[in-house]
């Protein structure tokens, strides 16, 4: 098929635009480099020997997204392009609805007009909101808890929407839980801007001097060791989760949605103790107080994902501490 990616120079779009090329696809990407770079192109053709049609376009603009289904014969969309920061969104909420909303809304406009009927949407955990209840299955009840959030339920709001005056929609709504760790070649990865909010990117930026030592948001939630528990899944299972899907998208008309996660949780300090075990690198942490907003767990469901699309998250903590760390030496390395 002909994939056209949307901020596929970002961190989860760029390795699935390699896990689709890996699949005998042919792909065009959009990004506006709002959160990424051109380089990320030069190494994505490097890495799979392939030239790639790219646009340097914000996809909220009609007639440049028109235009490339106009270039291209496009079979399926899969939609990464979007802000992303919880804190962000909470400040700048005109800006985050704008764009993920405007983004969502036009690119299915486009796609009504030039007859384009399959869709992958990346949504988030983020959906399940405060839910305390682990592990969580596609079927629990959805509440957005920040704005980014709401983004995300809205979209998927918009879509379900849509997809019920289109008979031959086929769409699937993907819920990530937490994504980590970089292809293992080391030369694509996440590349956060400034100081990191997640855990890894932090522990990485400790592990080689950028940053003196993690905080780890508080001690005292009720978890084994009163840390807080994540379903971390490495990038790479991520993406080949979205070439699984698009095989049933080629197939079955519908909306369907499913959790990408590995199914299990860490604690923060299972985490630091996988990466210094795993790389030989003592992190250095002090606790702090907890997060504004952060849960005690939060672990997927994966089975649906596995029983309807034959897709399982195959790496384990170790493989995503060792190739985050080969990335953010790279990146080091290269001034990134
Ligand atoms: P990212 O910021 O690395 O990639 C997003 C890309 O989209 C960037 O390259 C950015 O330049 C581009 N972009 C943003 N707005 C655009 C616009 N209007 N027009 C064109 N390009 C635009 O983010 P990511 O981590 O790769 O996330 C990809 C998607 O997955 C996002 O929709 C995000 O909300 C979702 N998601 C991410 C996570 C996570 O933890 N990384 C978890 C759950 C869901
Ligand atoms: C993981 C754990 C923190 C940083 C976020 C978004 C979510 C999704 C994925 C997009 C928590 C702890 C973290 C630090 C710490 N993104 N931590 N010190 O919060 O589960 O999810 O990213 O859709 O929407 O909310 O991920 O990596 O920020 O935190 O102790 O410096 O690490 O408290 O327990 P989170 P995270």
């Amino acid at each position: 098929m002909k994939v056209f990616v949307t901020g596929g120079l970002g961190y989860i779009g760029s390795h699935t635009v390699v896990s689709l090329i890996e699949a005998g696809h042919d792909v065009v990407i959009a990004d506006a480099l709002y959160n990424s770079s051109e380089s990320v192109l030069q190494r994505l053709e490097k890495l799979t020997g392939k030239s790639i049609p790219f646009y340097r376009i914000d996809i909220t603009d009609h007639d440049s997204l028109s235009g490339i289904f106009d270039d291209h014969s496009i079979d399926a969309v899969i939609h990464f392009a979007a802000y992303k920061a919880v804190g962000e969104s909470q400040v700048k909420p005109l800006m985050y609805y704008r764009n993920n909303l405007f983004g969502m809304i036009t690119l299915l406009e486009v796609m009504k007009e030039k007859g384009v009927h399959r869709l992958v949407f990346s949504s988030s955990a983020t959906v399940y909101g405060d839910l305390t209840e682990s592990p969580i299955p596609e079927t629990a009840p959805l509440k957005a808890a920040n704005v980014y959030g709401k983004t995300k339920l809205m979209c998927e709001d918009i879509i379900r929407d849509y997809a019920a005056t289109d008979s031959e929609a086929s769409f699937a709504i993907l819920r990530y839980f937490n994504p980590v760790g970089a292809h293992e070649s080391g030369i694509i990865g996440e590349l956060p801007n400034g100081i990191p909010n997640n855990l890894m990117p932090y522990i990485t930026q400790v592990a080689n001097g950028i940053r003196d030592h993690l905080t780890v948001f508080g001690n005292d939630y009720d978890t084994p060791d009163g840390t807080g528990v994540r379903d971390y899944i490495h990038v790479v299972d991520l993406a080949d989760g979205h070439t699984a899907v698009l095989k049933k998208l080629e197939k079955e008309n519908g909306v369907f949605t499913y959790n990408l996660g590995c199914g299990r949780g860490y604690s923060v300090l299972e985490v630091i103790n996988a990466f210094e075990r795993q790389n030989g690198i003592e992190i250095r942490y002090e606790i702090g107080p907890r997060r504004s907003g952060d849960i005690a767990t939060c672990f997927s469901d994966p089975s649906k994902a596995e029983r309807e699309l034959g897709w399982k998250a195959e790496r384990n903590i170790d493989d995503m501490c060792r190739d985050s760390w080969r990335w953010q030496q790279y990146a080091s390395e290269h001034n990134l």
